[in-house]
C-alpha cells in the first residue's frame, strides 16, 4: 500500500497526478449522473417499499449500496462482486486508524491480500481484453509512458485498489449522515423541501459539521514550527480536520448545523460560497473524487426529497468505533 497517492511525494506524486489527468471531467461526471438517478430511484424504490411494512436501515439499504455501483459501473466491475468488495474495504480500513488492536491490523492485513489479487486479476483480464473502461485506459497511459509492463501494473493496481477503498466508506457515510442530520435538524429539512436549491449547501454542511475523516497525517520532511509549536524533521503531525471545523474562529456558532451557512444565513434566494471545509483534504493531495461524492450525495438527498414520503429515525444510529473514518454502522427510518 506504501505506493497509493496520499503516501507518494513530489516529484513521484505529480508525475502521476499528471498523467491521471481530470479523472471525474466533466464528461465522465454526467454520464455518472444519469446512472446514479438511476441507482438512486431503485434503491429508493426499495426502501419505501420495506418501510410499508416497518422500520428499515437505510444503511444497509440505500447508503452502502449506491457508492459500489457507481464506482463499480465507472470501472466497469461484475454486479455480483459488489458485496465482496464493501465487505473487504469495510475489514481493510482498520490499518488507517490511529490505535488498530492486533487482531484488527491482522483482519485488515487479509482484506489487503484479497483485495490486491482482485486487482491483479482484473489487471490481467483487462491487458487481454481492453475496454471502455479507467483500468484499461490507465494501462495504455503507464505503457506508453515507459513501456515497462511490470511497472504499469504495479502503478495501475495500486491505483484501482485505493479508489475503491477511498471512495466507498466515505462517500455511503457522507450519505447516511446527511440524512441523518437532517432527521435530527427536522426545521432544516422542511427548509430544504422548501428551497430545493439548499441540497448542495446541506451536502456541505454535512462535510463541515461531521466530516467522514476526521484527521489526516504528515511527517515533516525538515525541522519545522507549525502553530507555534516545534515539529522535528521525521515527526507526524496528525491533523485534526473534525476538530478545525468546530473551530468559533473560523465558523461562527460551530455546533449548530445549519444549511445556510455558506450563504452568511442571509436570504436563501442570495449567492452561495464555496466553503473552506476540509473535509476533502487540502493542497497536493485534494481528493480526487470530490466532485464524485458530492454529486452522488446531492443525487440521493434531491430524489428522496421529491418522494412523497416523509421519513423519521426510529432509533439511534449506530457508529463503527473508530477515529479517523467516520462509519455509521445503521441508521433505522421509518414513515412519518
Ligand atoms: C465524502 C467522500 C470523500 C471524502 C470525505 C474524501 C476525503 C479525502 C481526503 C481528506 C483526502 C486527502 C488525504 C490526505 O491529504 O492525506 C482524499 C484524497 C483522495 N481521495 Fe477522497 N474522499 C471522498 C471520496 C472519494 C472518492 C469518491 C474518490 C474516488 C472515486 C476519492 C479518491 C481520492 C484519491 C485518489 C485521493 C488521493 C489524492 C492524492 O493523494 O493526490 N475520494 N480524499
Amino acid at each position: 500500500m506504501a505506493q497509493t497517492l496520499p503516501l507518494l511525494n513530489p516529484p513521484i506524486h505529480t508525475q502521476m497526478r499528471r498523467a491521471l489527468g481530470n479523472v471525474f471531467n466533466q464528461s465522465t461526471l454526467a454520464a455518472l449522473h444519469r446512472v446514479a438517478e438511476r441507482a438512486v430511484q431503485d434503491l429508493l424504490d426499495e426502501l419505501t417499499d420495506r418501510l410499508h411494512s416497518g422500520p428499515a436501515d437505510f444503511v444497509a439499504l440505500v447508503s452502502e449500496k449506491l457508492p459500489i455501483m457507481i464506482i463499480g459501473e465507472w470501472m466497469g466491475l461484475p454486479s455480483e462482486d459488489y458485496e465482496l468488495l464493501r465487505d473487504l474495504t469495510h475489514d481493510q480500513v482498520h490499518t488507517q486508524e490511529l490505535f488498530p488492536t492486533p487482531s484488527e491490523i491482522a483482519t485488515s492485513d487479509a482484506a489487503t491480500a484479497r483485495l490486491q489479487t482482485y486487482f491483479a486479476d482484473l489487471i490481467q483480464r483487462r491487458r487481454s481484453n481492453p475496454g471502455d473502461d479507467p483500468v484499461s485506459a490507465w494501462i495504455r497511459v503507464w505503457d506508453d509512458l515507459d513501456g515497462d509492463r511490470a511497472h504499469t501494473d504495479a502503478v495501475v493496481h495500486s491505483l484501482a485498489l485505493f479508489m475503491i477503498l477511498a471512495a466507498l466508506e466515505t462517500t455511503s457515510h457522507l450519505i447516511a449522515n446527511t440524512l441523518r442530520l437532517l432527521l435530527e435538524h427536522s426545521s432544516q429539512l422542511d427548509l430544504l423541501r422548501q428551497h430545493p436549491e439548499l441540497i448542495p449547501d446541506a451536502v456541505e454542511e454535512t462535510l463541515r459539521y461531521d466530516a467522514p475523516i476526521h484527521l489526516v497525517s504528515r511527517v515533516a520532511p525538515t525541522d519545522t514550527v507549525l502553530g507555534g509549536m516545534p515539529v522535528a524533521a521525521g515527526e507526524t503531525v496528525q491533523l485534526l480536520i473534525g476538530a478545525a471545523h468546530h473551530d468559533p474562529a473560523h465558523f461562527p456558532n460551530p455546533h449548530a448545523f445549519d444549511v445556510r451557512r455558506r450563504r452568511g444565513h442571509q436570504d436563501v434566494g442570495g449567492p452561495s460560497r464555496l466553503t473552506s471545509h476540509l473535509a476533502f483534504g487540502a493542497g497536493i493531495h485534494y481528493c480526487l473524487g470530490n466532485a464524485l461524492a458530492r454529486l452522488e450525495a446531492t443525487a440521493l438527498l434531491s430524489a428522496l426529497l421529491k418522494r412523497s414520503i416523509r421519513l423519521r429515525l426510529t432509533g439511534a444510529p449506530t457508529w463503527a468505533p473508530r477515529v479517523v473514518f467516520r462509519r455509521i454502522t445503521s441508521l433505522y427510518v421509518g414513515l412519518a
